[in-house]
């Protein structure tokens, strides 16, 4: 080798297992994980969705064996959707004393006390129109919408949910909920606000699972226009102004420029959620042989970590979980 020629050796801390363990920038942890969980009404019903291989609408009497599965893979967090029998204009079936949601979060806080139950806080999956707010003569009108996502905020924190995360994307929804928890004393119960949701087209298999999909228009008069940045900031400041106490940025993987926006200038706890279309791509790749799935999985993981993201919602957190184990 030529003496006078120097270059940096940058494959010396790569050249063995140990050492690339050592110098690791990100770690993932089953801590990291939450779990998105969709109950439906009925009796040992286990449906699975078609679009989404893997992932199961439970009735409640299956609880107890998934809550005790999630508890021996060591995850510590869920996020509940419910998926009603009935449906109705100002979305009543979302915050009734005895709703899916509401019966399935005193189910799970009974079986499995320290698991953390988030509350997806929306009504699409309610309302007879599938939009995240209530519709006047086609438009959603956005302060109506807020009196029914406070009643709805209050029946979940009421049946004893852990961090209520409210999704509509109507204007000033954290500060109403905020405001209508503190009233009711509820002022310990945080707010998970999906703050930063962007009108997606990988939100579509969870149409599939949840039954939301909107019977006019779409949700671009409420949701983000993907090609904007700037909006993520105006979003997120108002959140955080308003009472935010953790921000979600959605979808997960292609927006993950966003996410590390987001880290530089907003500190509180950030969670980017893999949602449903970002499963599916993986998932039907994999079926294929076309990618390995556990690795892509990781990869995926570290990803939104490494952008900044401190928790990640996934409906691979099950299996994370496994491959964590495994590793061990
Ligand atoms: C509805 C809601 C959606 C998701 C979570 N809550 C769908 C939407 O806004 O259209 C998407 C989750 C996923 O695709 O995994 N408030
Ligand atoms: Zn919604």
């Amino acid at each position: 080798m030529n003496q006078i020629l120097s270059f940096k050796r940058h494959r010396r801390l790569r050249s063995s297992t140990f050492l690339r363990n050592l110098v690791q920038e990100t770690r993932l942890s089953t801590a990291d994980l939450i779990f998105p969980l969709f109950v439906q009404e009925g009796v040992s019903l286990r449906t699975e969705v078609p679009s989404m291989p893997g992932v199961y609408q439970l009735t409640i009497d299956l609880l107890e064996q998934e809550v005790r599965e999630l508890k021996q893979l060591g995850l510590k967090a869920l996020l509940l959707f419910g998926i009603p029998s009935w449906k109705d204009d100002l979305a009543t079936s979302a915050y009734t004393k005895d709703g899916i949601v509401q019966r399935a979060i005193r189910q799970i806080k009974a079986l499995y006390p320290e698991l953390v139950v988030i509350t997806d806080t929306c009504i699409c999956h309610y309302q007879t129109d599938g939009h995240c707010g209530i519709p006047v003569n086609g438009r959603i009108d956005n302060d109506k919408s807020l009196n029914i996502h406070a009643k709805v905020a209050l029946s979940q924190a009421e049946a004893g949910a852990d961090i209520l995360a409210p999704s509509s994307m109507m204007d000033g929804f954290v500060a109403y909920i905020r405001h209508a928890l503190d009233e009711h004393g509820y002022e310990n119960v945080p707010i998970m606000s999906y703050g930063v949701k962007y009108a997606s087209s990988y939100y579509g298999p969870f149409h599939d699972a949840a039954d939301n999909s909107p019977a006019f228009g779409d949700r671009r008069t409420y949701q983000m226009d993907p090609a904007n940045r700037l909006e993520a900031f105006r979003e997120a400041q108002s959140d955080v102004e308003e009472g935010a106490d953790f921000l979600i940025i959605k979808p997960g993987f292609p927006y993950l420029d966003i996410i590390r926006d987001m880290r530089n200038s907003f500190h509180i706890p950030l969670i980017s959620y893999q949602v449903s279309g970002e499963y599916a791509q993986i998932k039907a790749a994999a079926q294929n042989g076309w990618i390995d799935e556990r690795s892509t999985v990781l990869e995926s993981m570290i990803s939104m970590k490494r952008a900044g993201a401190d928790l990640i919602v996934t409906y691979f957190a099950k299996d994370i979980a496994r491959f964590l184990m495994e590793e061990k």
